[in-house]
């Protein structure tokens, strides 16, 4: 992968905090996750992944390539992994709020296309886990309001959402997320760099429960972040590809809409196609997205093109995209039209959260002496 443009997965809305990212360890970070790499490719069973997103919609190429094509490599290198379809962190959201249910489905659906295996991971909603959640209060006990009000990324949020006012859940979801990771003890946790502060509260709580409650039993591990670079896909208008923006290309499109769709992408009016993401980022953007998909660089697919204009680069980019996401594509009409099965996985993902939260929980009540 062309390190020259890639930006840390999952760089949602606190991409644009870009300048924190020294004072919050990336590069620290970064050369823990390759020694992280090491580690996972000599012995994956001693990992536990945590992962998950918000159900706001269907996924689409940036997410991809971003994220999801890494927890189905970490699952199939045999890493165990939890999936956590964050409900709980949608519910201001009212135009999402409102079909929730349709939402969570698409995630499942959008899971399984691209490959994560039920039988070896879980997919679970963590409104559905009352364990995992009452970890929250103990956990609340444990940060001041000073550190929440610092927290970049959910100031970030908060300064671009559309919501008048803050609500508690909102200042209070990094704990919440912490909950989603600890109630698993995951030890690892792949991130993008606007989710850096996040898991660092996750350890600065499993350290402080372990200072205050800990009687010399350690009850949480301390997870790190697996931060891995991810190709900076531009949407179809040459800013970040976005469900909110409009100009994204979704795993879920077809065929004619994929086509229509990058038709319509931005390009520029130089007739020779070369690879230049500082100079020429639409074409270069596209480029890249053909060449993820080929398994080729982008300087291999833009000398094909050579001098053949942008309208054949585009009908590279179609043919590219349609035929990667052909089989994946097949996979979710195919589990679409069994909706019982969405459940039925749903179910069987949130009954084994359940049970490892009820344990947890169990452990934190006996630290805590609060058994009655
Ligand atoms: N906040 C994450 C996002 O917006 C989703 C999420 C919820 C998450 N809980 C998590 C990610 C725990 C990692 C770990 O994408």
């Amino acid at each position: 992968m062309n390190s020259a443009v890639t930006q840390t997965e999952d760089a949602g809305a606190g991409a644009s905090a870009a300048p924190t990212a020294e004072v919050l360890g990336t590069s620290a970070a970064q050369a823990r996750s390759a020694v992280l790499e090491e580690l996972i490719r000599k012995d994956p069973g001693q990992f536990r992944v945590l992962t998950g997103d918000r159900p706001t919609g269907r996924l689409h190429l940036g997410h991809f390539f971003g994220t999801l094509h890494n927890r189905v490599r970490l699952q199939d290198l045999g890493v165990e992994l939890f999936v956590v379809i964050a409900d709980y962190q949608v519910l201001t959201d009212r135009d999402v709020a409102d079909d929730l249910i349709r939402h969570v489905e698409e995630l499942v659906l959008d899971y399984l296309a691209i490959g994560v295996d039920p039988a070896r991971s879980t997919i679970f909603t963590h409104g559905a886990v009352p364990a995992l959640n009452q970890l929250m209060l103990p956990f609340l006990s444990l940060v001041s309001v000073s550190e929440l009000n610092r927290n970049p990324t959910v100031k970030d949020e908060i300064s671009h959402s559309r919501q008048s006012a803050v609500s508690g859940l909102m200042f209070t979801y990094p704990v919440h997320q912490a909950a989603d990771i600890l109630f698993c003890k995951a030890n690892l946790v792949p991130v993008g760099q606007d989710q850096l502060p996040h898991l660092e509260l996750t350890r600065t709580i499993a350290r402080r429960f372990h200072d205050r409650y800990g009687s010399g039993t350690v009850v949480f591990p301390q997870p790190e972040a697996l931060l891995s670079s991810a190709p900076l896909l531009l949407g179809t208008d040459g800013t970040k590809m976005s469900k909110s923006r409009n100009n994204a290309i979704t795993l879920a499109a077809d065929v004619d809409e994929t086509a229509r769709l990058i038709k319509g992408a931005k390009t520029d009016s130089e007739r020779h196609i070369s690879y230049d993401p500082a100079t020429r980022p639409e074409v270069s953007s596209l480029l890249l997205l053909a060449a993820l998909c080929q398994g080729r660089t982008p300087e291999q697919v833009a000398a094909d093109i050579g001098s053949a204009g942008a309208a054949a680069l585009k009908k590279v980019v179609t043919e590219s995209v349609n035929e990667y996401l052909a089989p994946i594509r097949a996979r979710r009409a195919e589990y679409g039209q069994d909706r019982a099965h969405l459940r039925d996985v749903l179910r069987a993902g949130n009954e084994r959260a359940r049970a490892v939260a009820d344990a947890t929980l169990a452990e934190v009540r006996a630290a805590m002496n609060t058994c009655y």
